[in-house]
């Protein structure tokens, strides 16, 4: 029998590399797909079509099912995401707590919604489910950092502070 040959990453890109040592370090399993889809992200920051072409067939998983898996898991990002990541928890007890009247400030701000980016890419809004952090409702995490009891002005001047620097 013919040995396998994988196929060539879609770009001269040293990112590449890394993704090839995790597809390697689980020997090209299918089962590893999430796995390589979190390491293009890392290298590349989110997942375009051409990557999730080149995973399918390095991993030989059908497309349809590559786009299922990054599609369905919130974490993976289809669309390059601007300089600062603003994610709102949309769970329920920061819903109650006031994740509508923060959206609204937001959109007034910066004119952007729910997975939306500002047309000079500083600024990406995405939502989680919960970030694990009710008591503190409404919770928005602001580059890794979670701030809690948020008022719309609040945001507004956390968001701003970020993205002016
Ligand atoms: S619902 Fe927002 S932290 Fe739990």
């Amino acid at each position: 029998m013919l040995d396998y040959k994988h196929p060539e990453p879609p770009q001269q890109d040293k990112r590449w590399k890394m993704v090839r040592a995790e597809m390697r370090r689980h020997g090209y399993s299918p089962h590893a797909l999430i796995q390589v889809l979190h390491a293009v992200q890392s290298a590349f920051g989110y997942l375009d079509n051409e990557s999730l072409r080149y995973v399918a067939q390095a991993l030989r998983v059908p497309l349809s099912r590559v786009y299922g898996v990054a599609t369905f898991y919130h974490y993976f990002t289809l669309k390059p995401l601007g300089e600062h990541l603003c994610v709102v928890c949309t769970g329920t007890a920061c819903y109650i707590k006031g994740v509508p009247q923060l959206l609204t400030a937001m959109k007034d701000e910066f004119g952007i919604g729910l997975e939306e980016t500002t047309a000079n890419r500083k600024l990406s809004v995405t939502s989680a489910r919960c970030v694990g952090a009710c008591g503190l409702a409404p919770v928005v995490v602001v580059d890794n950092e979670a701030h809690g009891n948020l008022t719309p002005d609040d945001l507004v001047s956390r968001l701003k502070e970020v993205t002016e620097k």
